[in-house]
């Protein structure tokens, strides 16, 4: 039997071509799936435009995120260093590129520009996912050339000769964890200079890139349009479901499962739910309490979507209906975001919102009582302590020069209001914290509210959760 069944595979092996017998190559599954980041275009024209700002003679490397302690649980909290993503689109721990205005040759080509990825580990990959590798990574991002990053000495260290010679770098990361691609790296540009005499500056290239990465290109303000659009109808979700009762947490877990839900990578910065006595908690984040009748909650969340972040707060009364003195505080806090958008013109300097939103802030809290007049600048700052605005891009609080406002900006609009319980204040107003925020695209044709979706005024949002109410509630 056995025989039998050797003898008639040997034969249908014997007559199959050999050609069909050689397994097929398996197709290259995807290493990313999503087709809605900035294009390589982008990305090489923000190279291009890099590269035109250099002094002459110098190279530039920009080096990756810091890498965890390798530890295989912990993959999620890598982050790609935002400058190597904004010039490459590069996601991947261990890359770093290599601008060399003046060309640098390599296996016999003359480049421009390398981007140093890990290599194709398919041991390691079946652990921690798929890597581009050289070849794709040039394919894919669109760089000139990609290398495996075990070159960068090599490649860099024949680039760099002389004394003198000008390695244009950003400031390095003060905590990188020891025996990591970019420990290596680190080491490498450093052995450079005390070795070979060069030139190490850490400011030129920041400068640069910062006034870049200040104005935004229209396929980021698509990619932010689309962050922001994610935080809106997070804010719309909880507008329709919440209600006393609901833990901060649960309202939490609601918006974050919207933000993933619509295919955002994950929330830009942890998420904001303060209710009752943590309205007026900036950056409150535990989440834990249970939201009780006549609370106001500050819910101030942002979505990270393919790497561009939003940040939009909204506060609401948890029952549906604000109280008088909750909405005496509101109104003032949204005349005070009305003034500061509207001062978001194209010249104005970037205190120019804050300025405006001051002013109104000021004045309401003196008509309530709150400070001693509209001039009281201390009296001010207790009630609203923080910054009107800051840049937003692929960092909540993005880089630029915060000196004016120009088309292709977008900032932050965010006034609030925060009153803890105080001997010195009428109970009426304790726990009461209201902040409002937008983000804001300057435009020659005036501001861009982004975030105009989130219902701001107090009729709207009782509207929106009114019609929560009608249809039974949770
Ligand atoms: N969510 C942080 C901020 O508003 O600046
Ligand atoms: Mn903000
Ligand atoms: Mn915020």
């Amino acid at each position: 039997m056995r025989t039998n069944l050797t003898v008639l595979i040997l034969m249908v092996l014997l007559a199959t071509p050999v050609a069909a017998r050689q397994s097929a190559r398996p197709p290259e599954a995807p290493v990313r799936y999503d087709g809605d980041h900035a294009s390589a275009d982008f990305h090489r024209g923000r190279r291009s435009a890099l590269v035109a700002s250099l002094p002459t003679g110098a190279v530039a490397v920009v080096l990756g995120g810091v890498e965890g302690g390798g530890s295989v649980d912990d993959l999620r909290s890598f982050h790609q260093d935002p400058y190597l993503y904004y010039l490459t689109g590069s996601e991947e721990p261990g890359s770093a590129l290599l601008l060399a205005p003046e060309g640098v040759t390599v296996d016999g080509r003359t480049v421009r520009e390398i981007l140093f990825v890990p290599p194709r580990n398919p041991e390691m990959e079946i652990w921690l996912g798929r890597r581009f590798g050289a070849a794709r990574a040039q394919r894919e991002l669109g760089v000139e050339m990609a290398l495996p990053n075990s070159r960068f000495e090599e490649v860099v260290g024949a680039l760099v000769t002389g004394a003198g010679q000008q390695v244009l770098h950003l400031a390095f990361p003060a905590a990188v964890p020891p025996r990591t691609t970019l420990a290596q790296q680190i080491g490498v540009l450093r052995s450079l200079a005390a070795v070979r005499g060069a030139d190490l500056d850490d400011t030129v290239l920041a400068a640069s890139l910062d006034g870049m990465r200040m104005v935004k290109e229209p396929e980021e303000i698509r990619v932010l349009r689309r962050a922001v659009d994610v935080t809106v109808e997070a804010h719309r979700e909880v507008l329709g479901a919440v209600s006393a009762g609901w833990k901060e947490y649960e309202i939490e877990a609601l918006i974050e499962y919207t933000f993933h839900r619509l295919g955002a990578e994950e929330p830009a910065f942890p998420s904001i739910v303060g209710s009752g006595e943590n309205t007026s908690m900036l950056h409150y984040e535990t989440n834990r309490r249970t939201t009780q009748a006549g609370d106001l909650v500050v819910i101030d969340i942002g979505a990270k979507y393919r790497g561009y972040s939003a940040d939009v707060t909204r506060t609401i009364p948890i029952d549906g209906r604000f109280t008088a003195d909750q909405r005496a505080v509101y109104d003032i806090v949204l005349e005070a975001q009305r003034a500061g958008i509207e001062a978001a013109s194209p010249g104005a300097s970037f205190g120019a919102p804050g300025q405006a939103a001051s002013r109104v802030l000021a004045r309401g809290l003196a008509r309530l009582g709150l400070i001693r007049s509209p001039t009281d600048g201390s009296g001010l700052q207790r009630f609203f302590p923080h910054g009107t605005s800051h840049y937003l891009g692929i960092e909540v609080h993005d880089v630029g020069s915060y000196d004016v406002l120009s088309p292709g900006q977008v900032i932050t609009v965010e006034p609030g209001i925060y009153i803890a319980p105080a001997p010195d204040i009428d109970p009426r107003w304790w726990n009461i914290g209201v902040r409002i925020e937008d983000d804001v695209l300057v435009t020659e044709a005036g501001p861009v509210v982004l975030s105009a979706g989130a219902p701001r005024d107090p009729e709207d949002i009782e509207e929106a959760m009114g019609a929560r109410a009608r249809a039974g509630g949770p």
